[in-house]
């Protein structure tokens, strides 16, 4: 089915300006970009985004990451759009990423790893409107 989902460049890709590299990927799979901003989250923005990690050890480490610079945040549009993003980006850790993915090619550790993906279809919908307005996301 058609599907929208979001992707978030995180500041160490943004850092490495491989921005257009990644783009690239979406684009020759499929994926086009709907919507998109550069943005420098506060705080506050970065953790009521990961507001489902609130209780995990990892979550002060990730939202400081998060903040540290400014990070691409685009809905992508494609069949199956959701899946076929995490499998362009590969698993979590740089370290189990399959080669030719998004993380194994550009991320360092588990913390700076490149990219986020939705990871379902309801928190795509969650994510997205937690970022755009339905009037900044551009069906073609
Ligand atoms: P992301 O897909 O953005 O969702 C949550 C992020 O937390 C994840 O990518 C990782 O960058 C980060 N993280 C750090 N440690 C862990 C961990 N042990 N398990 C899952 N995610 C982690």
């Amino acid at each position: 089915a058609l599907e929208r989902t979001l992707s978030i460049i995180k500041p160490d890709a943004v850092a490495k300006n491989v921005i257009g590299e990644i783009y690239s990927r979406f684009e020759k799979a499929g994926l086009k970009v709907v919507a998109a901003k550069m943005k420098h989250l506060s705080k506050q923005e970065a953790e009521g985004f990961y507001a489902v990690h609130r209780e995990r050890p990892f979550f002060a480490a990730l939202v400081e990451f998060m903040i540290s610079g400014p990070v691409m945040v685009q809905v992508l549009e494609g069949e199956g759009a959701m899946l076929k993003n995490r499998e362009l980006m590969g698993a979590t850790n740089p370290k189990d990423a399959a080669p030719g993915t998004i993380r194994a090619d550009f991320a360092d550790s588990i913390d700076a790893n490149a990219v986020h993906g939705s990871d379902s279809l309801e928190n795509a919908a969650i994510e997205i409107a937690y970022f755009f307005p339905a009037t900044d996301v551009y069906a073609r």
